[in-house]
C-alpha cells in the first residue's frame, strides 16, 4: 500500500498543475454559454432604413444592395406593418428624388407634400405604433448631390441650416417621431431644436449623426437614392475625417448641449471604436448605422459562398452592443426580426 501511494504522488506531480481557472467550463453547453452572455440582440434594438420611390405598386431593386428595393409608398406601408408585426421599433425613410425635382435651392426638401413627407403621413395613419425617422439632409434635393447649399463649389453652413430646419420642421408636421439630421452642418440641431419649440413639435425627437465620418462606404446608398455620378467632388469639407476621434466626442458633445436626444456613429463596423468612446463618455442613447457598404460587403461575400450570411449578420450587428451601441440602424432588420422570431 505504501508503495502504490509513492508511486501516486510521484505521478502527480510530474504532470503540469491544474489551470486555476478553466475558461471552457462556461463553454460546455448551450446552456452555460446563454448563462454568461454578456451581450444579446434584439428585435428592440434595430432600425430598419428603407428606400421610398414615386409610383404605385411597385418596386426598382438596387443592384450594390442585393435584397433591398426602392417601394412605392403604398409598398412601404405594407413593409411597415410587417416590420411593426415583428416588433421592430422604428424605420427611416430615404426618398429616391427624381432630377426634375431636385435644383441648386433644394426647396422639394421642405414641401409638405414631397415624397418622404406622404410616406411618413401614410405610415403613420396605417401604422401608428411604429416610430417614423426621416433624414434631414439636402442631397436628395441638390443637383450638385451635397447635404448642403452650395454656392461657387463652396458648401455654405448657415444657409444650409436655415434650409434644413424648415425641412425638419415640415417632416414633424407630416407626423416623423424621430429626425435624423445627417447633414454635419455646425450648429444645426440648435437651431432645430429651437424652431421645433417654437412651432410646438416639443415631442419630436431628434437622433443627431453626430460623428459621421467622409466614408467609402456609402456607395451602395449613393445608388439607392441616385445621387451617384450627381455630386460635385466629395464632403471632406462637412463629413468627418477617418483619421480622427477625439473630434467625435467634440461633436457628440456639442450635439447634445444643442438638444440633440439620441446620437450616431456612421459608419459602424470600421468606427466601433467610436461608439464604444461615445458611449462610455456621455451615457446617451448610442446608436451605429450598418451603412450600405458593410451590408453590401456580407451580402457579396454570402452570395459567392464565402461566408455564412445568417451568421455573419448576427455577429456583426453583436459587435455593436459589445461596443455599448443601444440600437443599430441596418438594412438586416427585417432579416433579424425573422430570424429570431423563428
Ligand atoms: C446623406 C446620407 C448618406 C447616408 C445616409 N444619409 C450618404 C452620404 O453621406 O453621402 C449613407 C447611408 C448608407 O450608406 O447606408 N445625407
Amino acid at each position: 500500500k505504501r508503495n502504490k501511494n509513492r508511486a501516486r504522488k510521484t505521478a502527480v506531480m510530474t504532470i503540469a498543475p491544474y489551470p486555476a481557472t478553466r475558461f471552457r467550463r462556461t463553454k460546455s453547453s448551450d446552456a452555460r454559454r446563454r448563462l454568461v452572455r454578456q451581450n444579446t440582440l434584439s428585435v428592440d434594438d434595430l432600425i430598419w432604413p428603407v428606400f421610398v420611390r414615386e409610383g404605385e405598386n411597385a418596386e426598382t431593386p438596387v443592384p450594390s444592395m442585393p435584397g433591398v428595393a426602392r417601394q412605392t409608398i403604398d409598398r412601404v406601408v405594407k413593409s411597415a406593418e410587417e416590420a411593426a408585426r415583428l416588433g421592430i421599433p422604428a424605420i427611416c425613410l430615404f426618398p429616391f428624388i427624381e432630377t426634375e425635382f431636385k435644383n441648386e435651392t433644394c426647396d422639394e426638401a421642405w414641401n409638405p407634400d414631397n415624397l418622404s413627407n406622404r410616406a411618413t403621413r401614410a405610415i403613420k395613419a396605417a401604422v401608428p405604433d411604429i416610430a417614423v425617422m426621416t433624414d434631414v439632409a439636402l442631397d436628395p434635393y441638390n443637383i450638385n448631390g451635397h447635404d448642403g447649399i452650395v454656392r461657387d463649389g463652396i458648401i455654405l453652413n448657415d444657409e444650409s441650416v436655415e434650409a434644413l430646419v424648415k425641412m425638419a420642421v415640415a417632416q414633424a408636421d407630416a407626423g416623423a417621431d424621430i429626425l435624423g439630421p445627417s447633414d454635419m452642418m455646425d450648429g444645426r440641431i440648435g437651431a432645430m431644436r429651437n424652431a421645433l419649440e417654437v412651432v410646438g413639435h416639443t415631442d419630436t425627437a431628434i437622433l443627431s449623426y453626430a460623428a459621421k465620418y467622409a466614408s467609402a462606404f456609402y456607395g451602395p446608398f449613393r445608388d439607392a437614392v441616385g445621387a451617384t455620378g450627381l455630386l460635385v467632388g466629395d464632403k471632406k469639407t462637412y463629413q468627418m475625417d477617418p483619421g480622427n476621434s477625439d473630434e467625435a466626442l467634440r461633436l457628440v458633445e456639442r450635439d447634445l448641449s444643442e438638444g440633440a436626444d439620441m446620437v450616431m456613429v456612421k459608419p459602424g463596423m470600421p468606427y466601433l471604436d467610436i461608439c464604444r468612446q461615445v458611449k462610455d463618455a456621455f451615457g446617451a442613447p448610442t446608436f451605429a448605422y450598418q451603412v450600405s457598404g458593410e451590408y453590401a460587403m456580407i451580402k457579396a461575400a454570402a452570395q459567392n459562398g464565402w461566408l455564412d450570411e445568417e451568421r455573419t449578420m448576427f455577429e456583426s450587428l453583436l459587435a455593436f452592443k459589445r461596443a455599448g451601441c443601444d440600437g443599430i440602424l441596418t438594412y438586416f432588420a427585417m432579416d433579424v426580426a425573422r430570424a429570431l422570431k423563428a
